[in-house]
């Protein structure tokens, strides 16, 4: 499942948020809070699989330096840009120091989603702590 099909339930918690009575809210928290943390569960899962899938082949070994999911320090610096930046150059590819990052990691048919999915992943690696 794509982070896409969660939009219509958290647009619904949003509503229910904007909605809610001053007295409610400690239950909505709550409850969106929750939800939150199911919409995170799922796009680690959606980027484990799509990683596992599309990425591995090079992240997993270090080909050409890909960065490794779990290597902390690797990350850490990567990501000083912004993770909206790394995102980005992942959908469209690029030339870096050590080595060429194919567009959506060569996987054409994958969609923005899945990809920043897939980098969310990389980067939420149990291991690693530069989040
Ligand atoms: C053909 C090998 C290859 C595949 C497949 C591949 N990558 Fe990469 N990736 C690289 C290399 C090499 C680099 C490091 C390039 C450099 O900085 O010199 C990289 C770097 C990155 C970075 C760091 C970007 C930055 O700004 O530093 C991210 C994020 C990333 N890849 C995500 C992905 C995702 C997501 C996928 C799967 C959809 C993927 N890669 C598949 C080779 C690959």
């Amino acid at each position: 499942m794509t982070l896409k099909s969660f939009m219509p339930v958290l647009a619904a918690g949003l509503f229910f948020l904007g909605a809610c009575t001053p007295e409610k809210q400690p239950d909505n928290e709550e409850l969106t809070e929750s939800r939150a943390e199911a919409l995170a569960e799922q796009k680690l899962a959606t980027g484990k699989r799509v990683y596992e899938a599309n990425c591995a082949g090079c992240h997993d070994a270090g080909v050409a330096g890909a960065p490794k999911p779990g290597d902390n320090a690797a990350w850490k610096e990567r990501l000083t840009p912004g993770f909206e930046v790394i995102v980005k150059k992942s959908i469209e590819g690029f030339d870096g120091k050590s080595g060429a990052m194919p567009p959506k990691g060569g996987n054409a048919i994958l969609t923005d989603e899945e990809v920043s999915n897939a980098v969310t992943f990389m980067v939420s690696n149990p291991n690693t702590t530069s989040r």
